[in-house]
């Protein structure tokens, strides 16, 4: 794993944009993994500003989102769909149709964890992901005690995503106790993955990436297994962890 660290929020957000666009140059047709949360709102601005002022084009571009909340249709101000739409999709030249995120209001939840772990593998998986990382070290809404082995599958929100989450709705019993999300196998199949990182509130998250042994107990000690995992952290996250960085 390769971290690089950086000042605050903005350069995160910057340098991940800078190295995503990097990929979008070089492989047009690329097919980019997403996530949604907190983390990645700055970057998604930053990749609309280059499209705006450099034209960086996603027309060929397929997108993947990781997971979407169970119950909420994507016209829900807090379903991923929403989100996503909002704040990169209607702003950027991609088409829709090339856009990907389970769907969380559908009768058969069961068969669309299927379809969507099948239509990223026919599609010939992921060639970069980009993660965000719970303070419980779930990635995408894989939670502790998740196999590694799993594909996209039906998960039930731990307490602690139920609380930071709720920050987004207006009250907390809104926030669902169950999404969807690609399962840590799914994940670990893409080319390349992208994680970012920030706040003090990851710092005991991003201590335990780096010190602890591969454990189902935490889900992000899977990417040590991954062949290339780029992590851009701010100064807050990694204060005193004392681990080999790239400065920025
Ligand atoms: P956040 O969530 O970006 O809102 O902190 C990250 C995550 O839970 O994966």
């Amino acid at each position: 794993m390769k971290i690089i660290e950086v000042k605050d929020y903005q350069h995160m957000s910057q340098k991940a944009a800078e190295y995503i666009i990097e990929k979008v140059l070089k492989h047009p047709s690329i097919t980019l993994g997403l996530a949604t949360g907190g983390t990645p709102t700055g970057t998604y601005r930053n990749l609309i500003e280059d499209h705006q002022k450099n034209g960086t084009s996603y027309q060929n571009v397929t997108t993947f989102n990781l997971d979407e909340y169970i119950g909420l249709a994507g016209t829900d101000i807090n379903s991923y769909r929403y989100y996503m739409d909002d704040n990169f999709f209607n702003h950027i030249d991609i088409k829709k149709s090339n856009t990907f995120i389970p769907q969380g209001n559908i009768k058969n939840i069961e068969e669309e964890c299927n379809r969507y772990e099948d239509l990223i593998m026919n599609h010939g998986g992921i060639d970069l992901q980009v993660l965000g990382i719970g303070s419980n070290g779930h990635i995408g809404f894989n939670e502790p005690g998740t196999s590694f082995q799993s594909k996209t599958h039906i998960v039930k929100l731990a307490p602690s995503t139920i609380e930071a989450n709720a920050r987004f709705f207006n009250r907390p019993e809104e926030v669902p106790t169950q999404a969807i999300t690609m399962g840590i196998s799914t994940i670990m199949k893409s080319k390349e993955i992208l994680l970012l990182v920030s706040g003090e509130s990851k710092r005991n998250a991003m201590y335990q990436l780096i010190h602890s042994e591969l454990n189902e107990n935490f889900p992000a000690s899977v990417l040590k297994n991954h062949p290339c995992v780029t992590i851009i952290a701010d100064e807050a996250a990694i204060l005193d962890l004392k681990i080999p960085v790239t400065k920025k």
